[in-house]
């Protein structure tokens, strides 16, 4: 049931939709106004913006599409191949529930083309489909992401339990989708909340829908939503060599699951909660570079960068790879690699 408060808010949605048709941002997923939507490009740029933000997605989203153009391409392409284009957006799980989803939709014939026949792919969750099934085939469907959830919250001034909330959000932008353009609402409510209602400091000045905002009246846009404190994140530590033989360096595959499962890697000490004594994992003249940092989703990560030039003595465990081949390592050792002066060419 709908609350009788919740009720003038229906008046967002053609102030929105004219708002977008004058100032929707131009990005690489998008399509010019009538011209239909690929679902296979809607899919990819959803699964990578779920990882990132939009600056940093663009480029993969090229690279992606340029080698990749059909979900029947990605579905044919090497699981390596694919994983190293990843490199550098991060969870790499979802990379591999890409070529999973993409094979699933190969083998299928096309992508379903409703939202419940969306959900039932491989890494698609409530979000995803309704975006992808709005987007690309129209349905009546919402795409309520984080972003469009900041903005309900300000709207309603919502001062509720913020589980509960995302719930009402969710009933409400339902009630809210328009029959004719339910793709245009959905980025309506992207883009404002990247641009006008953005996390930090909002612009209301310039909002299109000020007039319906309750956060506004009260004058504490930044206050909302109102969500339970982070836990902090644990910290771990380790050593990450980065062993070096003329153009080459050591890499080794991590364990198929857990963190970075399958990944190509530099080798590493564990991880551990406390500093650890240095220790070598084969005589050389090692050279301390500095430490590293990097933000996992449960735990973030210093370790410390050795790096020694060509021992004679392999490690027991891995292979000599190309330096120009380390950008497709996961961002954590391509850090640690650009600490010891080796390539990253690509932007993070
Ligand atoms: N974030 C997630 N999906 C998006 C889209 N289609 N446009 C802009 N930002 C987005
Ligand atoms: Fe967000 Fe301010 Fe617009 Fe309300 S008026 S929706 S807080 S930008």
């Amino acid at each position: 049931m709908r609350a009788k408060s919740d009720q003038p808010l229906a008046g967002i949605v053609p102030k929105l939709l004219a708002w977008f048709d004058r100032s929707a941002r131009t990005l690489p997923w998008r399509t010019a106004p009538g011209v239909g939507r690929d679902p296979y490009r809607v899919w990819l740029s959803e699964i990578m913006l779920q990882q990132t933000t939009v600056p940093h997605a663009a480029p993969y989203f090229a690279a992606f599409t340029t080698r990749w153009p059909t979900v029947e391409a990605l579905a044919a392409a090497r699981d390596d191949d694919v994983m190293q284009a990843w490199a550098g957006l991060g969870y790499y799980a979802r990379a591999r529930n890409l070529l999973k989803c993409a094979r699933e939709v190969a083998a299928r014939g096309g992508f379903p083309e409703t939202e419940a026949g969306l959900r039932t792919l491989p890494g698609i969750g409530p979000y995803t489909a309704g975006a992808i099934a709005a987007l690309a085939f129209g349905e009546r469907t919402p795409a309520v992401d984080g972003n469009a959830e900041r903005v309900f919250a300000r709207l309603l001034a919502i001062k509720e339990d913020w589980a509960a909330a995302k719930k009402r959000i969710a009933l409400l932008a339902r009630d809210l989708v328009p029959e004719d353009r339910p793709g245009a609402f959905a980025e309506a409510l992207m883009d404002l909340g990247a641009t006008i209602c953005t996390p930090r400091k909002p612009n209301c000045a310039i909002c299109p829908v000020a007039a319906y905002c309750r956060a506004f009246d009260e004058g504490e846009a930044e206050s909302y939503p109102i969500k339970p404190e982070k836990i902090a994140r644990p910290e771990r530590f380790g050593i990450v060599y980065v062993l070096r033989r003329g153009g080459y360096i050591w890499v080794v595959r991590r364990p198929p699951s857990g963190l970075l499962g399958g990944m190509l890697a530099l080798p590493s000490s564990e991880w551990s909660e406390t500093r650890q004594d240095a220790a070598a994992p084969v005589d050389a003249e090692w050279e301390v570079l500095g430490e590293v940092r990097h933000v996992f989703t449960h735990f973030s990560l210093k370790l410390d960068v050795w790096f020694a030039e060509t021992p004679d003595t392999d490690l027991p465990e891995g292979f000599w790879t190309s330096e120009d081949e380390i950008d497709g390592l996961p961002t954590v050792f391509a850090k640690a690699a650009a600490l010891a002066g080796l390539s990253a060419r690509r932007k993070r």
